[in-house]
């Protein structure tokens, strides 16, 4: 593959006001990822030439995008005065005779999806398909098996609506095809926007070739809703599960599973059905029982939940994770807490033993603070490890104590209860009986 034949454009710059949200549209995140870095991480296997049109929420959709990507060209479209697709496409500089040019809104896309648009040598290749319901699409306007115009569907006659041949929104130009024809659109439409679907009417009627290229709604669905994002991300999922179920992971009700698409898996690995994977989290030979959560961290030789939670920059290693256990930045190597314990900012060394119900107190209120436990401890229920400590290797720690020495020692049994109590008849007497 040669990166260096076509040039791609992605427009990012519309504000995507049927999302009716604060956010840019491609901002919005499908699998984790916002849109816009899916597409942007397709073209990069094809091309070396990425120009991102930005202008609405123009300074974060730049910070996002670099925080992943450093060789983008952002161009800022000049949206006041020349708004619409066609606008987007002004004071485009790209390196190529070949230009791809992409909606940002089109995260199913895959860069195998956009080989059939290479090498429109002379004319325009634009991307169709046929949908039951064309709502919101523009709709293509084939006459003698030739492209004639794509009519928007703001603007579109009854007859026109009924057409069910939509615009997938890319095209294949050749350089001087765009030179040409984007400084003549004009936006006398419904809209009152420069559209870049007018370039294929007025290259038309120019005699020159159109070429429709049928595609799939699975990989060239466009995102104008909020509904739309959801089955964005439902085609998403089924990928990345699938791709992870070919190369050996085993899930239970996969339907009830998601996980997002940094997440990586090594090994033999299970997860049972309602699990939720984020982040950049990595499995390895791991057992993930039923709805357990895990954020952005790292499980090895490990078996956890049912219904626990890892919260972000856990790192958790043959360890045994059981069922209403929160953990959060947090490393436990060797380590067994079975039952329903809030683990944070902690260290746990190995052969330690988290009883039922133990809790670090890791916030006084202002400030978060650290516990560390050693090897071979033994940490009785219902105990609280008042945050700073220490606990060195070989401690028992007994049921029901708060800890609050900021060091205990090797060797030692460390008890904090109150004598109990009996006070002889005194149920008979207070329920009368
Ligand atoms: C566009 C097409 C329509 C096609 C559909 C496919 C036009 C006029 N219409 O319509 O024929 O069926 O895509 O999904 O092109 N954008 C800018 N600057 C703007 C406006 C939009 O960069 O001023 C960007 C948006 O951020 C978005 C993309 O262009 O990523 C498409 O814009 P959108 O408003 O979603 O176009 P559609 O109405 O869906
Ligand atoms: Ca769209």
């Amino acid at each position: 593959m040669d990166k260096n034949k076509i040039s791609i454009v992605i427009l990012a710059a519309g504000k995507g006001s049927r999302m009716k949200s604060p956010k840019a549209k491609v901002l919005h995140t499908v699998c984790g990822k916002e849109m816009l870095y899916h597409i942007i991480k397709s073209s990069r296997e094809i091309s070396n030439d990425i120009t991102v049109v930005v202008a609405h929420q123009k300074d974060a959709v730049v910070k996002q995008m670099s925080s992943y990507f450093d060789d983008i060209n952002f161009v800022i479209q000049d949206a006041d005065n020349f708004p619409g697709t066609g606008g987007a496409m002004k004071n485009i500089s790209v390196k190529n005779e070949n230009v791809l040019v992409l909606n940002g809104d089109m995260p199913l896309l895959t860069a195998d999806a956009l080989q059939g648009f290479l090498g429109c040598d002379n004319g325009i290749i634009m991307s169709i398909f046929d949908l039951q319901n064309p709502d919101g699409y523009g709709r293509v306007i084939i006459e003698n098996n030739q492209v004639q115009r794509i009519v928007e569907q703001k603007d579109a006659s009854a007859k026109e609506l009924s057409v069910t041949t939509v615009n997938a929104g890319i095209y294949a130009f050749s350089k001087n095809i765009l030179e040409k024809y984007i400084p003549l659109l004009s936006n006398d439409n419904a809209q009152k926007e420069y559209y870049l679907t007018d370039v294929i009417s007025m290259a038309r009627a120019d005699g020159l070739n159109i070429s429709p290229l049928l595609v799939d709604e699975e990989r060239f669905k466009g995102v104008n809703s909020k509904k739309d994002l959801s089955d964005a991300e439902e085609i998403m999922q089924d990928r990345i599960k699938t791709s992870l179920m070919e190369s050996g992971v085993i899930m239970q009700l996969p339907s009830t599973i998601y996980i997002e698409e940094g997440v990586t898996f090594e090994g033999e690995c299970i997860v049972e059905n309602g699990c939720r994977i984020t982040g950049n989290s990595k499995i390895i030979n791991s057992h993930i029982k039923a709805h357990s959560v895990i954020e952005d961290s790292i499980v090895k030789n490990s078996d956890i939940g049912p219904l626990a939670h890892l919260r972000p920059a856990c790192v958790i290693e043959d360890t045994h994770i059981g069922n209403f256990v929160e953990i959060k930045k947090s490393t436990l190597k060797g380590v067994k807490a079975g039952h329903l314990s809030y683990i944070g900012d902690a260290t746990v060394d190995e052969g330690t033993n988290i009883g039922a119900g133990v809790i670090t107190c890791n916030y006084d209120g202002i400030k978060k603070h650290e516990t560390i436990i050693g090897k071979n401890v033994f940490i009785g229920s219902d105990s609280q490890l008042v945050a700073p400590l220490t606990i060195e290797d070989d401690v028992m720690i007994a049921a029901g104590t708060t800890v609050t020495s900021g060091r205990v020692e090797s060797g030692v049994l460390a008890i904090s209860r109150t004598k109990l109590r009996t006070i002889k008849d005194f149920y008979y007497k207070f329920f009368n009986k």
